[in-house]
């Protein structure tokens, strides 16, 4: 019983100051008793709402392209996969995605997509341009990986809005292996302080349950995006991909992924949270159960539905049915089941 009351008290204390110390936070982890899990979970629902009301803020999501330089470990598109047919989607394809996104009411987007050398950067700098001026009203968000600060400054200047670099893990060991030689958790972070300089508005973000991954690896990322202070955060559990060394690792928990939504709404009142498609793969309310933990953003995918299975991150990746950007109805249906709705604005970081 007094154990209850102190876990409760931990949740207003983090609710008001906005921090807790690292134990708490592997306390509020691992906490057993449902009634806790409950008042966490509508703590971090009261302060989204006071923040964004019952609306959802979508993203349409255009994957344009499987083709990666990198060979991350757990990721299903890395570059050692030869089973991956790789595709690129032409620039009419991808306009064509906008126009049809713009249609359904849609204000903003991300292109998404695997690593390019540096050498396909004005490439996408055309793109971004042309996107700009079709569309002035359109947020432009990129999740394209890591380049070099030029490159950044040269899409910022183009028109981008936003970008979307998930920093995977803050521990530089778990880092090590998740991630081929060479790769480091130092660059990462340069470049999320580089993205930031620029004026982006930028989301960094974790996998939950990667092969690996301690408890206190978890509250090591708490700590750093309560000081970080991202605009977004982009959470997911990881799932394995059958053709990677990490097939075999059980995938990550959708209980512990909604926690991590709440703790870090607590911490972070005006983050944008998507409620990721990790989840909704993981489980059929997966989506739900995160905008009920305090997520406040969901990502259709807008790609053209021929390329959809072959940008396979994971395993049965969802991105069909509410998914997608042509089930926006059954989308808005489910919502409507928990009481909220769609928020069809460009959804800005209030903190801007
Ligand atoms: N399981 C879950 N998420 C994954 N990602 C990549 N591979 C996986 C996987 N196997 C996530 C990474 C990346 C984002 C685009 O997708 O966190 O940043």
């Amino acid at each position: 019983m007094g154990k209850k009351i102190g876990m409760k008290y931990l949740i207003d204390q983090l609710r008001k100051e906005h921090k807790l110390m690292s134990d708490q936070y592997r306390a509020l982890l691992t906490v057993r008793d449902p009634q806790v899990t409950e008042y966490l979970f509508t703590q971090a629902r009261e302060v989204a709402q006071a923040q964004f009301g019952k609306g959802i803020f979508l993203r349409g999501l255009i994957e344009l392209t499987n083709v990666c330089r990198n060979d991350c470990l757990y990721c299903g598109i890395r570059c050692s996969n030869s089973n991956v047919s790789r595709y690129t989607l032409t620039r009419e394809q991808i306009l064509d995605c906008c126009e049809q996104g713009f249609k359904i009411g849609f204000r903003t987007f991300v292109l998404q997509g695997g690593e390019w050398g540096e050498e396909r950067s004005t490439w996408i700098a055309d793109l971004i341009r042309d996107i700009r001026h079709r569309w002035p009203e359109y947020a432009i968000t990129l999740s394209l990986g890591e380049h070099t600060r030029e490159t950044y400054a040269m899409w910022r200047e183009a028109g981008a809005d936003r970008y979307l670099l998930r920093h995977e893990t803050h521990n530089e060991r778990l880092y090590r292996l998740l991630h081929p030689q060479g790769m480091t958790i130092q660059h990462r972070l340069q470049c999320l302080d580089w993205l930031k300089e620029l004026g982006y508005q930028v989301g960094a973000g974790i996998m939950v349950g990667s092969p690996f991954q301690s408890l206190n690896s978890i509250v090591e990322d708490i700590m750093y995006l309560a000081d970080f202070k991202p605009h977004m955060i982009g959470i997911g559990p990881f799932i394995p991909q059958h053709d990677t060394p990490l097939a075999r690792f059980p995938a990550g928990s959708v209980d512990m992924t909604a926690r991590l939504y709440a703790i870090l709404r607590l911490a972070l009142p005006q983050a944008l949270i998507p409620s990721t498609t990790a989840m909704a793969t993981l489980s059929p309310d997966g989506r739900l159960r995160g905008i009920l933990a305090g997520a406040n953003v969901v990502m259709p995918n807008l790609s053209p539905t021929d390329n959809r299975s072959k940008y396979a991150l994971y395993d049965n990746k969802a991105s069909f049915g509410a998914e997608s950007a042509q089930g926006i109805q059954q989308l808005s249906d489910d919502l409507s089941t928990i009481g909220y709705h769609i928020d069809w604005s460009r959804g800005d970081s209030p903190h801007l």
